[in-house]
């Protein structure tokens, strides 16, 4: 019988053990407190923003959000960023991506102080992870890895294929399982016979962004399944979440699979307050 990891209830137990966290923190004097910026209009980040508030609040996080427009410089979001750097009472600093094209995601991350970079993208974080040292890890990998933790009694020596190269998912997972000593391949859209390769996995692990691209046979029987696309895409007229794996055809040959929705999307937040509570505490020393 397949599992169905149920990425909601995981992440609502995380969250109720860091709620008690922060609570005896504040018995400390110490307020957990991440700043959210959020520029424009974007449908998807506001609603993404909306869910990390909404969670900052369940957590007794402290949350402030900025809102700019899209026309807002560069220049005046890095003072921005330099204000909240130092400000003593600020412990995390997101800023929501997609940025608007005028703006260099690479410039407004790279001024985030690494102390604060809750969400895992600052290159001091990114190379840490990859030489296993101590730093913030991405949210989306972070929330995968505790699932697959939570199914896989060990992964030493499985194969791990992860299908997207990105920075933020495809990158972090790697290190991630390399350091749990899977072996690693990372596909991706110029990889050949993606299938085949797909087929080799004992973890295989979506992040493209492209609707129900895994078919049900290009999964082995019994692997494990991690999508974590989140697309929106219409069906008969109504708009409808849909991973980047077919959930119909390959849940039956999966040994586990985590569905979208609820599957890894909650993991992403409650791993960011995993990691606001961490920045919390080690700025408090
Ligand atoms: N946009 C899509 N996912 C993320 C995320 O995890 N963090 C931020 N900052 N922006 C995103």
């Amino acid at each position: 019988m397949t599992k169905l990891i149920n990425g909601k209830e995981f992440a609502d137990k995380l969250c109720d053990k860091l709620a008690s966290e922060v609570l005896s923190l504040h018995s400390q004097g110490v307020e957990p407190c991440i700043a959210v910026i959020l520029v424009g209009d974007d449908p998807a980040s506001h609603v993404y923003v909306k869910n990390k508030i909404r969670r900052c609040e369940q957590v007794h996080i402290r949350s402030l959000e900025f809102r700019f427009e899209d026309t807002i410089s560069e220049q005046a979001l890095l003072e921005k960023i330099e204000d909240l750097n130092g400000d003593s009472k600020v412990h995390g600093i997101l800023v929501q991506l997609p940025l608007p094209e005028h703006i260099n995601d690479s410039a407004i991350i790279a001024a985030i102080s690494p102390a604060k970079d809750v969400d895992g993208f600052h290159k001091e974080s990114a190379g840490a992870l990859m030489l296993g040292q101590d730093g913030f890890v991405p949210c989306t990998p972070l929330g995968s890895l505790m699932l697959l933790g939570d199914v896989l009694p060990t992964l030493s020596g499985l194969h791990a294929v992860i299908v997207g190269r990105s920075n933020i998912v495809g990158k972090p997972m790697a290190s991630l399982l390399l350091a749990k000593n899977c072996t690693v391949t990372i596909a991706h859209s110029r990889t050949q016979n993606l299938p085949d390769v797909c087929k080799q996995a004992d973890i295989l692990v979506a992040a493209v962004g492209k609707p129900e691209l895994i078919r049900g046979g290009w999964v082995k029987p019994g692997a494990v399944v991690i999508d974590v696309g989140i697309n929106r895409v219409m069906v008969n007229d109504a708009p409808k979440l849909k991973g980047d794996v077919c959930f119909d055809e390959v849940k039956d040959i999966a040994s586990a699979i985590t569905p979208v929705p609820g599957g890894v999307g909650p993991m992403t937040i409650a791993c960011l307050m995993y990691n606001t509570v961490e920045a919390a505490r080690k700025q408090a020393g």
